[in-house]
């Protein structure tokens, strides 16, 4: 296939960076699409490991080219740091394998100060944010107060409308959240001294993908963060600002909808959330410390460590109805090895009435319990496993319930951080 939507199934780290990795070694085009430098894509190449954080992951194969389109909020410190890390680790990085959207928003050191500052004041609603300033430059593209990197690129118009946001979020800082203002002066030249070092990456990357579209070239769009913290669609207000599965591609690439042909979910054999919010399968026992231990569950972005549960079906199910996908990848199976009996969430319950879909006009799905089917576990280590008859009869299974279970079927298993850890299941 041609164009291909990856995403994440449920709240983020599901272990796209892998996939996308691997998937990325055979596609033309690699495009992140929303979010920022709040997501965390980690890829282990050999003795290597890779965070990635706003930089798409084909970056680490030659001759692709990563797109960082429109819709993506971008902090230019965090991307020229990346940048900087990548080549200092022996990986080419240019204009030429890597193009930042003249349109996408531009996060700056207000937009970090506010993010860290409000939590504050927000009690029992705080979030828990990456700091990562997502929310506060979001809010100013809504309210059309927000400069784009072709703002940043031009010093007048960059002088004027920084100006103009400054004086308004200083008056924020320093009144209402009792802080330390910025220094004009010191932010306009911080930010002319950046924009000299983005100008080679910067392009119309609608364009460049529609004709890439055209030429017959492959097209990856790589999802950041997950369903279960979508915007609109996942545990509101306890979500991050933007779109995060298939649905925000079109509007932020500016590629038509009706050409992404194929869309596949990412979802772990368990569960995990970073951050305040609903957690209807959350473990606070030592089964949930044993996940959480195996799988190595602190965030890539904000070392905070994880909460972990049972896998969710009735999530999941809905997350890849959401993202049209025909089938799916489970990651991080071999975290189950060691357990005698595995749960997994099949419905809700609440308040007498039970749910088998997911109940999205709850006002807070904190309150529903889950009902949960038990599965056999088993104890071998699967970290070795290459195919599918590598693989225990218990695991087998789990795979096989767990597609029935969210209508779709797994297509292929990570089973370890490395590149090659994978398993393709039968069809
Ligand atoms: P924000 O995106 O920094 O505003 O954070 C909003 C919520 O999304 C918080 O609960 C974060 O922990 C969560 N979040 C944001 N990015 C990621 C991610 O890449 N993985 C997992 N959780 C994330």
């Amino acid at each position: 296939m041609s164009t291909l939507s990856i995403f994440g199934a449920q709240w983020g780290d599901e272990g796209k960076g892998k996939v996308i990795d691997r998937l990325a070694a055979d596609i033309d085009y690699i495009v992140r699409y929303q979010g920022g430098a709040n997501a965390g894509h980690t890829v282990v190449v050999g003795d290597q490991t890779y965070a990635l954080h706003l930089i798409p992951s084909g970056i680490l194969h030659p001759g692709r080219i990563n797109v960082i389109a429109n819709g993506v909020a971008i902090d230019p410190i965090s991307f020229l740091g990346e940048v900087d890390g990548l080549i200092d680790r022996g990986v080419a990085v240019s204009g030429e394998n890597l193009v930042l959207s003249s349109n996408a928003h531009v996060i700056f050191e207000h937009h970090k100060t506010i993010d860290g500052l409000a939590e504050r004041w927000k009690g029992e609603g705080r979030i828990g944010t990456t700091g990562r300033g997502i929310g506060p430059a979001y809010s100013d593209k809504a309210a059309r107060t927000g400069l784009r990197i072709s703002d940043l690129l031009d010093p007048e118009r960059c002088k004027v409308r920084l100006r103009a946001a400054l004086a308004e979020k200083n008056a924020l800082i320093e009144r209402v959240h009792e802080s330390e203002p910025l220094d004009l002066e010191a932010q306009l030249e911080l930010y002319s001294t950046l924009a000299d070092r983005l100008r080679p990456f910067v392009a119309d990357t609608g364009k460049l993908l529609r004709q890439a579209y055209r030429d017959g070239k492959s097209i990856l769009f790589e999802g950041a963060q997950g369903v279960m913290l979508d915007i609109d669609h996942g545990t509101y207000p306890f979500v991050t600002s933007s779109n995060t599965g298939t649905g925000g591609i079109p509007a932020g690439t500016g590629f038509p909808p009706v050409w992404v042909e194929e869309s596949m979910g990412i979802a772990k054999a368990y569960c995990t959330r970073v951050g305040e919010g609903p957690f209807p399968s959350e473990l606070t026992c030592e089964n949930g410390e044993q996940l959480c231990r195996v799988g190595h569950e602190f965030g890539t972005t904000t070392g905070r460590p994880r909460r972990a549960g049972w896998f969710d079906g009735v999530a999941a199910r809905y997350a890849f109805e959401l993202g049209g996908t025909r089938s799916w990848v489970m990651t991080k199976l071999d975290v189950l090895s060691g357990f005698d009996e595995i749960q997994v969430g099949v419905a809700y319950n609440h308040e007498g009435v039970r749910y088998e879909e997911y109940p999205a006009h709850l006002p807070c799905i904190e309150g529903v319990e889950v009902e949960y089917k038990t599965l056999p576990g088993w104890k071998e280590d699967i970290t070795g496993a290459r195919e599918w008859s590598d693989l225990p009869p218990a695991a087998q299974n789990y795979v096989k319930v767990l597609g029935d279970l969210v209508g779709a079927p797994v297509a292929l298993i990570s089973v370890g951080p490395d590149r090659a850890a994978m398993v393709t299941c039968p069809k």
